[in-house]
């Protein structure tokens, strides 16, 4: 990873470099080209006042052709050019260079006469028949003598000289790109390394580490950019990993736990009867004990059963219309043996008689069996206990209260957790923690909300929502 993401970077900027470096050449060769040659215009433009005072002699007779020629030649050399006289016609009478002899006498010029007869100069690209090998950039300055135009100076300026010139820019321009490429590649190792490739590889590292047990193991990026978000989400995300280890560990622990102490019991019992050491006559005794021992130690088998098929999603849940009030009233009947016994006073408040909702009869049977179940085994002796169903919009609100001791703060957000009891000590005989986990996943999967509200000095209430029909 560590290779291909360097790679691509280096590729990347590689890439723009070169194309940033050849835009630049191309307009640099393109503004040097018209600025070399609109200097040479100015020179040759200064030189030409010389020549043609040289052609205006040689018109006059007061110098030879051989002279003229001479004459042309020594300025052409010293200016690194061709230099042709042409007549009025535009044919050549006198060239710098004797190898161009055979333009003579040929036309050289036509169309451009027209304008250099108006005294303005003309600059054209040619290669003049086969006199030049490559094109040739040539300046036609007219001569006048005397107000009579009298022909012009061709002054022929090979490219190839600027060409060279050229190269050597290019040359410049592609060993600075290659510069460019090298130290960019080092500043993008560099940076790359620090921002990026560390980062990941550190995030790599650990995740690495989670996935094979290290739960507590986290990255430490401090970065605001987003390899620092991904670190955080990365953090996070392992903060609930470890959370769901910690449940898991504790649920096993609970567990061996909650299914040890009856098993103990009921084998100290039956072994007790087995070796005679347990009386005939409180043979009966003991054994009841074992038996409901046996009957709790069912029941958490069952609750944890439901438990985990409700979370998997296995139980189907059978949506149907059913009538709440019904329901909570046959389970306050349920409950009557244990109201009795602990002189309970019982509320019941409901607005009508019937109250339809969708879901799911046996698992709100559920429910409300273990909601009412707490109040029962929660509130005093003599103590309140008030149900009450009521209708809230398109919800039937479902609350059940009872008096006595509020849950304290710091147990509220835990109380839903599987085996999480406020008082250890107090309910360990009799519960195992598993009831309100269940009502809330049932609950949940309907697509519903349960509460708690904590009324100081009242009591305890449990509300929660069901679809109205
Ligand atoms: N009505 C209530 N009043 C006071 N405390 C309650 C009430 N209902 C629940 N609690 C507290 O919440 C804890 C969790 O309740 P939950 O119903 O999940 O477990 P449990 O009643 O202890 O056991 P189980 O329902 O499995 O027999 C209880 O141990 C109790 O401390
Ligand atoms: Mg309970």
């Amino acid at each position: 990873m560590k290779k291909g993401l360097f790679s691509k970077l280096v590729a990347t900027f590689a890439a723009i470099i070169a194309v940033s470096f050849i835009m630049t050449a191309a307009f640099l060769s393109y503004w040097f080209e018209s600025y070399y040659f609109e200097q040479r215009k100015g020179q040759l433009t200064a030189e030409s006042a010389h020549i043609s005072s040289i052609a205006v002699q040689y018109w006059k007779g007061t110098i030879s052709i051989d002279r003229l020629t001479e004459l042309l030649t020594a300025v052409a050399q010293y200016d690194s050019m061709d230099i042709w006289l042409v007549d009025s016609y535009g044919y050549p009478y006198a060239v710098s260079n004797p190898k161009q002899q055979n333009v003579l006498k040929t036309q050289v010029l036509t169309k451009e006469l027209e304008k250099l007869r108006l005294n303005e100069p003309v600059d054209t690209i040619g290669i003049y028949g086969n006199i030049f090998k490559v094109p040739v950039r040539t300046f036609d300055i007219p001569i006048f003598s005397g107000g009579v135009f009298k022909g012009a100076i061709m002054m022929h300026t090979s490219v190839n000289e600027l060409k060279s010139t050229l190269m050597r820019v290019y040359e410049i321009i592609w060993i600075s790109a290659l510069f460019a490429i090298i130290i960019s590649c080092i500043v993008i190792y560099y940076f790359s390394q620090r921002i990026i490739i560390k980062p990941l590889a550190q995030i790599n590292y650990v995740a690495d580490k989670i996935s094979k047990g290290e739960v507590e193991k986290r990255v430490n990026i401090n970065s605001k950019d987003e390899i620092g978000i991904l670190a955080k989400s990365f953090n996070s995300m392992a903060d609930s990993l470890e959370e769901v280890e910690k449940n898991r560990r504790e649920f096993i622990s609970n567990v061996s736990h909650e299914i040890r102490s009856p098993i103990t019991s009921v084998k100290g019992f039956i072994g007790g009867i087995l070796d005679g050491v347990i009386p005939k006559e409180k043979e009966n005794y003991y054994l009841s004990i074992a038996y409901e021992e046996v009957q709790r130690l069912t029941r958490l088998v069952n609750d944890l059963l439901d438990l985990s098929a409700i979370e998997a999603g296995q139980f189907k849940l059978r949506i149907e219309e059913i009538d709440i009030n019904e329901i909570v009233r046959l389970c306050i009947i349920k409950f009557e043996q244990k109201i009795h016994e602990k002189r309970l006073k019982v509320d019941v408040l409901m607005q009508d008689d019937n109250l339809y909702v969708a879901a799911d009869r046996d698992r709100i049977n559920q429910v409300v069996t273990n909601l009412v179940d707490n109040a029962v085994k929660y509130v005093g002796e003599g103590g309140t206990i008030k149900v009450s169903t009521k209708i809230k919009g398109d919800k039937a609100l479902i609350s059940v209260f009872n008096d006595g001791p509020i849950i304290p703060e710091r147990d509220l957000k835990h109380i839903w957790n599987r085996f999480y009891k406020v008082d250890k000590s107090r309910t360990s005989k009799v519960s195992t923690g598993l009831g309100l986990s269940i009502v809330r996943s049932i609950l949940t999967q309907l697509g519903e909300d349960i509460w708690i509200e904590n009324k100081e000095s009242q009591g305890v209430t449990f509300c929660f929502t069901l679809k109205r029909v």
